[in-house]
């Protein structure tokens, strides 16, 4: 198992979209839109594969200071075996080393103690996003 960042329109970018898709998208009944996909060149693109195929993924968007999570997918049959724990830690240590002073994600409700037991603590009120109760998490790196 690697995880690594890989460049915006590789075959693994396109890879990680089909798992987005896959785990994010089609149980909510949404697609793509590509004019979104197409803003997504200046975010880092993080995957774990399992030999050549692509088990999770994760987007980093900086600013201000921070490092923002999106996109955190891992493929529903993998799931359990420590995949996003250990994609979450790489991703705090690419934040540290690009000097980012926190990270904060919008976390779907049914993954609030997945990110709770990571260190994250919620902040604010309840609010929905892609129909779906989300909270603001943030952790300080
Ligand atoms: C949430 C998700 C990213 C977690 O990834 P994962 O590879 O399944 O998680 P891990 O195997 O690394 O689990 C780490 C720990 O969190 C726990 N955990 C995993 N998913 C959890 C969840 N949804 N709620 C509570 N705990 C969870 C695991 O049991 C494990 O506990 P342990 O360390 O005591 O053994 C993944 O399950 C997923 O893609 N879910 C569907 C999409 C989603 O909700 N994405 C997040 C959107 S904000």
């Amino acid at each position: 198992m690697i995880t690594e960042v890989v460049d915006f329109r590789s075959k693994d970018y396109y890879q990680a979209v089909a798992v987005r898709d896959k785990v994010l998208r089609q149980p909510l009944n949404l697609q793509f839109d590509p004019v979104q996909l197409a803003t997504e060149v200046s975010d880092l693109h993080i995957v774990t594969k399992i030999g050549r195929q692509v088990v999770g993924t994760m987007i980093m968007s900086a600013s201000n200071g921070k490092a923002k999570m999106r996109q955190v997918a891992v493929l529903s049959e993998i799931q359990s075996v420590g995949v996003g724990k250990n994609m979450v830690n790489f991703f705090e240590q690419l934040s540290k080393s690009l000097e980012l002073d926190a990270v904060v994600l919008h976390a779907r409700e049914t993954a609030v103690s997945f990110y709770e037991n990571l260190g994250y603590t919620k902040e604010g009120n309840v609010f929905e996003e892609v129909g779906i109760p989300h909270w603001k998490m943030t952790k300080p790196l």
